[in-house]
């Protein structure tokens, strides 16, 4: 198959406002290892029987079948390893970003694979966009059983007495607003539908601190704090509500770090290394998924033991 490269990062979303539906994507759809493997779990099995007759497999549906799902920040990195993974086991997702561009290749890529998925453009750090990215999801597909409030920004490098006024909003509005707008809007209605299970993406320095980063840090335990209130006021709802902390994972946002940085933050690591987005998309299913019906308003790392020294 052809392949298409990937359109210019758009730096700017391309809506402020309001979420809206992002154009339709014409071009030739790269077909990634991941859509690959979806699309022949997809195909239907054949099997030699004991009588030395051929049947048709009947596949165990995906644990996620026919499930809604929001993932904010799904353009790009851990988010787009969560829609991937979602989709693969039957959601329908919606793969919310303010990158149109990027949104949009990755609900094509998720479609080329079978699934279905659609691609919006939202701006996390405006309620109104939080309210009709909810409000889509439910009018395309009729329910919100699934979300992942992932999107974020990591914000410049500088201590605390020097941080600029500037950086410090745009990371509290993305990476701690962005989760409260989003679950004010999503949990009154799965609590409507007594169903429904959230995991936001906080990190390690959602417990641990990291100098020169003080408004990530803060905005990332603000989540924990956030995630663990709206467990409590939720748990009796039937809807689920848990955070993941990922130590440092090999995506975009961590692209811009230089080699001396990223071999620093390699060796923070005991396992030697950078996690993958993958590895997070993981425990993330797994925290949305029926086998974690009885894990409520925690925080669980996925960090190659970062936390533990
Ligand atoms: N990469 C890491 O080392 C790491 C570690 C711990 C936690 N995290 C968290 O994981 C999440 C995803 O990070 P990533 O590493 O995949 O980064 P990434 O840059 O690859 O992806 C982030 C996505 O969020 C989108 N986004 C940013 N601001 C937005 C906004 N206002 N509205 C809508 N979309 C917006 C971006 O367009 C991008 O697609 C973030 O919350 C980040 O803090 C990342």
């Amino acid at each position: 198959m052809a392949r298409a490269s990937r359109p210019p990062r758009n730096p700017e979303p391309a809506v402020r406002c309001t979420a809206r539906p992002a154009r339709r994507y014409r071009g030739v759809l790269p077909l990634t290892r991941t859509a690959a493997e979806a699309v022949r779990s997809a195909a239907p099995e054949r099997r030699v029987t004991s009588t030395g007759t051929e049947q048709e497999v009947v596949r165990m549906s995906g644990e996620f079948e026919g499930r809604a799902a929001l993932v904010t920040g799904a353009a790009s990195g851990i988010g787009l390893a969560v829609a991937r993974r979602l989709a693969r086991e039957g959601a329908r997702v919606v793969v919310a970003d303010h990158d149109e561009d990027g949104a949009q290749l990755a609900a094509g890529e998720l479609e080329t694979a079978g699934a279905t998925a659609e691609a919006l453009v939202v701006d996390v750090t405006d309620p109104d966009s939080a309210r009709e990215a909810v409000r889509f999801t439910t009018g395309t597909f009729g329910a919100l059983d699934l979300v992942v409030n992932n999107a974020g920004v990591g914000g410049p490098s500088m201590p605390t007495g020097e941080y600029e006024i500037t950086a410090w909003d745009r990371v509290i509005a993305t990476d701690l607003s962005g989760v409260f707008y989003g679950l004010r809007y999503q949990l009154p209605v799965m609590a409507a539908a007594g169903r429904g299970a959230v995991v936001n993406m906080a990190s390690i320095l959602g417990t641990n601190g990291f100098a020169g980063s003080p408004a990530y840090v803060a905005a990332k335990h603000g989540v924990v704090g956030l995630t663990k209130t709206a467990a409590l006021e939720y748990a009796d709802k039937g809807v689920r509500i848990n955070a993941v902390g990922p130590g440092f994972i090999d995506t975009p946002l961590l692209r811009e770090t230089d080699n001396p940085m990223r071999e620093r933050l390699v060796s923070l690591h005991p396992q030697g290394r950078l996690g993958t987005a993958e590895e997070v998309a993981e425990l993330t299913a797994f925290l949305l998924s029926d086998r974690a019906s009885f894990v409520q308003g925690s925080y669980h790392l996925v960090d190659g033991g970062y936390a533990a020294q």
